[in-house]
């Protein structure tokens, strides 16, 4: 497909509805969970976005049956398929691929995985996995780029992860499900994906308790069946809605999202000033004239997600005081200052920590994506920038946003997508 770039001119303020899509990483993970039944299992409200059609191709590549109906349903049936390998040019197309490892191991007691490269923001690697599959009774090797499986049979163990893991987590835990005996997943990631996972998993048949704890325990099982089951809002894309809104001092309803998922973004934007009205899965944002600088420091749920970082990046930049900002889960998630930059923003970075002088405007500059928030980082930029900003590499937006120049567009920006 040819290059294409957004133009956005900025000024306007924002006003009016958005409805949000089903999440990113909630459909990736249970779309791999579904390997670890015979049955079909149908999810409903998953996001057509280029990581689900990665997914979708690599669990094809494997031999499981996969069909888009309706507008947002996949109908997936593993009931014969026997490919254990999951390429390198799927996997370097996206490394969340990792996540049919643990089903394969439960399932066909092998797996071979190219090595998921780094990216962006960091070199993403997949030790705390390869040690939970090690833990469960896997003999785990890593050549040629490669990670090959194999186990007779998955015993359940005590698995600490170093850290809390999100992927890890959910990696281990369908793994265990099907494993012989109890699992003990200790520091486990509490994010509200893992949390959908494991109510997925249950559903199937699992027996997974302590979802949303730092201790999950997994009694394994035989057999798990079939589930229809409706994937949960992306807090990640109503959240950069919701710094839209702050962000152009507009009046934006964010419908279909659970706002206890957002309870540190709207900590930190009430901080700042911006009006937050909440009701049972709507949140109503009214952004004043201009914010004021308030710190952030990202951390493992329930802390600031590190996934709405650069997005906050953006509305600090133009927000009246000097705010900082330090990224402790990424080791590189800083790759939008550069551009930020030249747009006018007055940003030093120091390490981990980024220290931004609020300034009065950004003025529009050609600037690129380089990876998917940070591209959200610089659309939001681009919405309050003087003149008109021209985004190009946004195929990193579409991995992520659903029709985001469209939905932008209804709530009154001047964007638009244009062949490179
Ligand atoms: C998941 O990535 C998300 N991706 C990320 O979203 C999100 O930013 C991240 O969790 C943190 O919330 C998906 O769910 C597909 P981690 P994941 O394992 O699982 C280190 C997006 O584009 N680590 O919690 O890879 C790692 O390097 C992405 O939607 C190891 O050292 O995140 C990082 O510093 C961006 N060894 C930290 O842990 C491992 O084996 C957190 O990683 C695993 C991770």
């Amino acid at each position: 497909m040819d290059p294409e770039k957004l133009i956005i001119s900025g000024g306007n303020r924002l006003q009016g509805t958005v409805k949000i899509n089903g999440a990113k990483n909630s459909a990736l993970s249970i779309m791999a969970a579904t390997l670890l039944t015979k049955d079909v299992c149908i999810l409903r409200n998953v996001p057509r976005l280029t990581d689900v059609d990665i997914m979708t191709k690599v669990i094809r590549k494997l031999g499981v049956k996969v069909e888009w109906k309706e507008d947002n349903n996949l109908y997936i049936d593993s009931d014969n398929f026997n490919n254990y390998e999951a390429p390198y040019e799927l996997v370097k197309m996206m490394r969340g691929s990792i996540l049919v490892m643990g089903p394969l191991l439960a399932r066909l007691k092998r797996a071979k995985i190219s090595l998921p490269g780094g990216c962006a923001i960091g070199a993403r690697p997949v030790d705390y996995h390869l040690k939970g599959f090690e833990a469960l009774g896997a003999q785990v090797e890593v050549e040629k780029g490669y990670i090959e499986a194999k186990v007779n049979i998955l015993k359940g163990d005590e698995i600490y992860l170093d850290f809390p893991s999100l992927g890890a987590t959910e990696n281990i835990m369908m793994a265990a499900c099907l494993a012989e005996g109890v699992t003990k997943i200790e520091n486990a990631a509490k994010d509200p994906e893992v949390v959908e996972l494991g109510h997925f998993l249950n559903k199937m048949g699992a027996k997974v308790e302590g979802l949303g704890t730092d201790l999950i325990e997994i009694e394994g099982v035989k057999k798990l069946h079939g589930v229809d089951y409706t994937i949960i809002p992306d807090r990640i894309e109503a959240g950069t809605y919701m710094i839209a809104a702050a962000i152009t001092g507009g009046d934006v309803l964010i419908e279909k999202v659970d706002p206890l998922l957002l309870k540190p973004l709207i900590v930190k934007l009430e901080e700042a000033g911006v009006r937050i009205e909440l009701e049972k899965s709507l949140i109503k944002v009214t952004g004043p004239h201009r914010v004021k600088a308030v710190d952030i420091k990202t951390l493992p749920f329930p802390g600031f997600p590190t996934d709405m970082q650069p997005q906050f990046m953006a509305l600090s930049c133009v927000a009246k005081g000097t705010s900082v900002i330090i990224e402790t889960v990424f080791e590189k998630r800083f790759t939008h200052i550069g551009d930020l930059i030249r747009m006018g923003a007055d940003i030093k970075v120091e390490g981990h920590s980024a220290i931004i002088k609020g300034v009065k405007k950004l003025s529009a500059a050609p600037v690129m994506a380089s990876d998917l928030r940070g591209g959200a980082a610089l659309v939001l930029a681009g919405l309050v920038a003087e003149g008109t900003t021209e985004l190009s590499r946004i195929y990193h937006l579409d991995r992520g946003y659903v029709n985001l120049e469209e939905k932008l567009t209804s709530l009154g920006a001047d964007i638009k997508r244009v062949k490179e």
